[in-house]
């Protein structure tokens, strides 16, 4: 069976951008792959974080991972710090990066562009989650577009390590949803909804009670024709609202645009609320129930041994082949 690898970092709360993008790749794929899901919370402090905040976060985070579908039986679900493998790797990784590769990434300049004090691991932290996903033989990585850069310097590594030291990593590929890759802001429909957007009512997270959402769908900029249909040049903001609700529905983009055929924008969107209301509210209730169950504690022990017997191998390989240490 093949191996399936992703993560997501615990910080601010998961929006329907991470959801759509993300956990609903993973559900589907579960029962065809070797999935492994991590919470990546070395990633999430390279830029500073509040300790008690933190912990909550991750909580969080991995009762809305299995809240949305993630069947811990079938999947492995790991918080990334207490696999120490990948900070091993992660160094050997880095040491095999070139800083004008890593200063390339988008992401890196957009999240350093004109701040002080940037963290170093803000550079280096592709390495770190090439680490994530090599560790694991890992053949499909699912993940937003937002991602894609960061997957090819996945595989430029990987490569490298293979060709400097012996064929010793699998070279993964990237999957990438054909729609909702990248959900857009509410507010702004050419920028990517983002969890750390400081206009709250830019986004929708999994967490929100009806009335936000009702609220926010309401708000969302659209455009002046008036005509539901898709049309992501033109009109970004209708486009995105029909690829959210096609997303939650399980219907594709034409059945939603004829659903909405010759109706005003504001009974689109107040449909559009309600499809996201109902789609979200199962996973709430599922979600408070787990988050203070001492299930999830045994779920994430189960977890972190299972990733932690995968990837200490791999790390062996790989010191092994660099001549690190002595020979195991
Ligand atoms: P993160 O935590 O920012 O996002 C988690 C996942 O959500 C996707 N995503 C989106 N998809 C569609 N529309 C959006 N607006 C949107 N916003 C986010 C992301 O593409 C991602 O799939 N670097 C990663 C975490 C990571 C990782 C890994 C992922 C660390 N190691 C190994 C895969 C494999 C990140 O910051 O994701």
């Amino acid at each position: 069976m093949k191996t399936i690898f992703s993560g997501v970092q615990p910080t601010g709360t998961v929006t329907i951008g991470n959801y759509i993008g993300a956990f609903r790749q993973f559900t589907e794929l579960q029962y065809e792959y070797d999935c492994l899901f991590c919470i990546v919370d070395q990633h999430a402090i390279t830029v500073q974080q509040d300790p008690k905040e933190l912990s909550k976060t991750i909580r969080s985070l991995a009762a809305l991972y299995i809240a949305s579908g993630i069947d811990p039986e079938k999947a492995i679900l790991f918080i990334q710090s207490e696999v120490p493998a990948h900070a091993q790797a992660g160094w050997i990784m880095q040491c095999l990066s070139y800083i004008g590769e890593l200063e390339r990434m988008t992401q890196f300049k957009d999240k350093s562009d004109g701040q002080e004090g940037v963290s170093s691991a803000l550079l280096t932290y592709p390495p770190l989650m090439a680490a994530d996903i090599l560790l694991y033989n890992t053949d499909i990585v699912p993940v937003g577009d937002d991602q894609t850069q960061h997957l090819e310097l996945t595989r430029d590594l990987a490569e490298r390590f293979n060709n400097r030291y012996g064929k010793i990593l699998k070279v993964p590929e990237i999957r990438i949803p054909k729609h909702g890759a990248r959900i857009k802001s509410l507010q702004d429909p050419l920028k990517k909804m983002s969890k750390s957007d400081p206009n709250n009512r830019a986004t929708i997270s999994l967490l929100d009670t009806p009335k936000q959402i009702e609220k926010k769908i309401k708000s969302a900029v659209t455009d002046s024709e008036g005509i539901v249909r898709f049309d992501e040049q033109n009109k970004p903001g209708v486009s995105n609202l029909l690829t959210i609700e096609s997303a939650m529905s399980g219907k594709s983009i034409d059945e939603v645009v004829s659903k909405y055929d010759s109706l005003r924008y504001g009974d689109f969107k107040a449909g559009v609320a309600e499809v996201v209301i109902n789609h979200l509210t199962p996973i709430q209730e599922k979600y408070y129930d787990l988050l203070e169950s001492p299930e999830l504690d045994s779920i994430l022990d189960d977890g972190a041994e299972r990733a932690n017997a995968i990837a200490s191998a791999t790390l062996k390989k790989m010191e092994n082949a660099m001549g690190l240490g002595r020979q195991r």
